[in-house]
C-alpha cells in the first residue's frame, strides 16, 4: 500500500516521515507541552487557513511557547505539504511544542531551548454515503476537561479517553456536559436546532472556538435565526436535530443520543440544507489564495 504520509516537516526540513526524529526528552513527549492544529484541505486548497494560524497562535501564547513561525511562513509550510502530498482533500495537522532539554524538569527550560515544530499532511477520510444517510449516534459524558479547553493543547488525555468511551458504548461522539449544560463534543462543536433556530454556545473557556462552528454561523446568517447561547443536556435531548462540527469532520448529524431518537431519528432538514451549503461555499472558494478570509 502507498505511504498515506510521504512527506512532513519538521523544524524547517521537508523530509520523508519515515525518517523523522524527535528527541524522547521533548516536552510534547513528556508533559505533552504544546499546542496543535488541524487544518482541512478541500480540492487542494486550505479552508479558513488564516482563522487557523490565528488560533495556532493564540494557543501558543497563551502557553508562553515561541511560535517559531509566521503565519504566512506556516502558510508556505502547509502548501508545500499539500503539494507533496498530492491529494486534493487533506487533513494538515500542525504542532509547537516547548522542546527538548538535558533532562526532565516541570519548569520552563531556558530561552536558547528551541520549540520543536512539526506539520504533517494525512488523508481526509469522508463520511461514508450510510453516515449522511442515517446521522451518527452519540452518547453524553461528563466533561473531565481542564478549565481551559480554549487553547487547542495537545494535552488530550481527557478527551481521548472520552471519545473512546463513547466509541465503547456504541457512539461515533461524546457529547460533553458540565452541569446539566452542554459544552461540546470531545472533538467537535455542538450545535442544535429548536423550532427552526440554530442554537450554539458562546466561546468561552469552557469550549474551543471552533473553526467549522464559525463557518457554520456565517452560512446560517440570513437564511435562519441563530442564537449564541448555552443550553441544558434536555434542551438537547428534545431539540428537532442535533449536529457537530469540526475540521475534521466538517459538519454532520447526530440522530441518536444514549440511545434515544432526536426528532424522527433521521438526518434533518436543516441539517440537509446547511451540509449543502457547505459544500458549495467550499466549491466556491477552491480556487482562492488559502490566506484570503474563508
Ligand atoms: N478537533 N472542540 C474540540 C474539543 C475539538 O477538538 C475540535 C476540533 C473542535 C472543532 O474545531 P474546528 O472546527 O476548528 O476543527 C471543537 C480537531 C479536528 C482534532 O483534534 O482533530
Amino acid at each position: 500500500m502507498a505511504d498515506p504520509y510521504p512527506t512532513c516537516w519538521l523544524n524547517g526540513v521537508y523530509l520523508p516521515l519515515a525518517q523523522a526524529r524527535v528527541s524522547p526528552l521533548d516536552r510534547g513527549f513528556l508533559f505533552a507541552d504544546g499546542a496543535y492544529e488541524v487544518v482541512p484541505v478541500h480540492r487542494g486548497r486550505p479552508f479558513r487557513m488564516r482563522e487557523h494560524l490565528e488560533r495556532f497562535d493564540r494557543s501558543l501564547r497563551e502557553l508562553r511557547i515561541r511560535n517559531p513561525l509566521t503565519i504566512a511562513q506556516w502558510a508556505e509550510v502547509t502548501d508545500g505539504l499539500v503539494r507533496a502530498a498530492q491529494a486534493p482533500e487533506l487533513l494538515v495537522y500542525m504542532q509547537v511544542t516547548r522542546g527538548a532539554e538535558h533532562g526532565r524538569n516541570h519548569l520552563f527550560p531556558p530561552a536558547s531551548v528551541e520549540p520543536t515544530a512539526f506539520a504533517f499532511a494525512g488523508p481526509y477520510p469522508q463520511p461514508s454515503p450510510a453516515v449522511l444517510q442515517a446521522g451518527l449516534a452519540s452518547v453524553t459524558l461528563e466533561d473531565t476537561r481542564w478549565a481551559r479547553c480554549d487553547i487547542k493543547s495537545v494535552s488530550l488525555l481527557a478527551n481521548v479517553l472520552l471519545r473512546q468511551e463513547a466509541q465503547d458504548r456504541g457512539g461515533a461522539e461524546a457529547l460533553l456536559t458540565r452541569d446539566g449544560r452542554v459544552t461540546e463534543g470531545s472533538s467537535s462543536t455542538i450545535f442544535i436546532v429548536r423550532a427552526g433556530t440554530l442554537l450554539t454556545p458562546p466561546n468561552d473557556r469552557s469550549i474551543l472556538p471552533g473553526t467549522t462552528r464559525d463557518a457554520v454561523l456565517e452560512l446560517a446568517a440570513g437564511s435562519m435565526p441563530v442564537e449564541i447561547r448555552g443550553f441544558t443536556v434536555e434542551e438537547m435531548r428534545s431539540a428537532d436535530e442535533v449536529w457537530i462540527g469540526s475540521a475534521g469532520r466538517g459538519v454532520l448529524p447526530v440522530t441518536s443520543i444514549d440511545g434515544q431518537q432526536v426528532g424522527p431519528g433521521r438526518p434533518g432538514p436543516c441539517w440537509q440544507a446547511m451540509y449543502a451549503r457547505l459544500q458549495q461555499h467550499l466549491d466556491a472558494i477552491a480556487a482562492r489564495p488559502a490566506l484570503e478570509h474563508a
